[in-house]
């Protein structure tokens, strides 16, 4: 999208104004507004052209135009239909210096999630993929995935979906299956995006997962993309068992446009002062306080996650040590639970 779209659109959420005046403030040509119109007509925005000037009478329910128009985040957007990964798309457009971009689309042929796997992108949902270059070294890249996590939660509660963060960055929605631990635990179905991976934890059903990959120099993030799935206006017959979704939660389609752009602002939000983005973490995460087993390349850990610390490492008590655990596929373990049997 170009600089002159965004003008644009930002100039018409303001309500109606006239073609000439549009060009003198933008400082192109009235030829270049009309062919812009146009082409947000053939976007799908309803605009009327009266006495008093152009005027948004709709909005299409997702798109480029549609999430940029009136977003409260200084971002480009680029949106696809259909696309493999948009990870992968902001990672070209990474190649030469872009910042400040969000790869958006509405359906993904071959999304990728983490540690290699697979990630189903079926049409309806919100893939997004937001290319920045933060002025922090490469290990503050974690505090980034935590952002974004809280960014989706955040998006939820608009669309009255309660959600929580498993830690380090899966957005899952609780259920109580049973309260045979008289604390009314919350728990534990199988929960993973591909059926082929045996190992995703338990915990929750999983409604949106994040995947950052970044490039960078010893002292300075190069580029960095967070990576975002949410699984929006998707059935559940077209995801894996222990994911949910939106529509599934609420019982309807939800507004996508809206929920990205109050994803994107939160997130914004988040980068510019990233000294609150633990604090918030912690108020929206159903891992602490929680008995967990974590699984790292070396060995598995259990114990109770007791808390987090900066760039997004869990603190867990064992039963004879504290535990600082950087990465790892972590599980919610119910407390009636032992250790060997989960
Ligand atoms: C995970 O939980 O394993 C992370 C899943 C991340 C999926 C998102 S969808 C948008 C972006 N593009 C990708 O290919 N992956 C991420």
């Amino acid at each position: 999208m170009t600089d002159t779209r965004r003008a644009l659109l930002s100039a018409l959420a303001a309500g109606p104004v006239p073609g000439p005046e549009l060009a003198k403030e933008l400082d192109v040509s009235r030829a270049a507004i009309w062919k812009h119109i146009e082409a947000l007509r053939e976007a799908g925005f309803d605009i009327e052209g009266g006495v008093d000037g152009y005027t948004i009478e709709s909005i299409p329910d997702f798109g480029g135009d549609a999430v940029a128009f009136g977003l409260g985040a200084p971002y480009d957007i680029e949106f696809y239909e259909s696309i493999g990964s948009t990870n992968e798309r902001a990672r070209e457009v990474a190649e030469d210096g872009t910042t400040g971009v969000v790869v958006l689309a509405n359906e993904q042929t071959g999304g990728r999630g983490r540690l290699d796997r697979e990630w189903l992108g079926p049409p309806g949902g919100i893939y997004a993929s937001i290319l920045t270059a933060p002025d922090r070294p490469p290990a503050h890249a974690p505090l980034y995935t935590l952002a974004a996590a809280v960014a989706t939660v955040r998006a939820c509660d608009a669309v009255d979906v309660r959600a929580t963060i498993k830690w380090p960055n899966d957005v899952i929605v609780d259920r109580k299956i049973n309260d045979s631990d008289g604390g009314g635990q919350s728990i534990s179905s199988p929960e993973k995006n591909t059926e082929s991976d045996a190992s995703a934890g338990r915990g929750g059903l999983k409604l949106a997962g994040i995947l950052t990959e970044m490039e960078g120099e010893a002292d300075r993030v190069s580029w960095l993309v967070v990576g975002i799935g949410i699984n929006a206006n998707v059935d559940l017959s077209q995801l894996p068992p222990g994911a949910t979704s939106l529509r599934a939660e609420t019982g309807d389609d939800v507004d996508r446009r809206r929920f990205t752009q109050t994803m994107l602002e939160a997130y914004h939000d988040f980068s510019a002062e990233p000294d609150t983005i633990l604090p918030a973490w912690r108020e929206r995460t159903s891992t602490l306080g929680r008995r967990v087993r974590i699984e790292t390349p070396n060995e598995v850990i259990v114990g109770e996650a007791v808390d987090i610390t900066h760039p997004g490492a869990l603190v867990v008590e064992t039963d004879d040590a504290r535990r600082t655990v950087h990465a790892g596929d972590c599980e919610h373990l119910r407390r009636d639970t032992t250790d060997d049997n989960i």
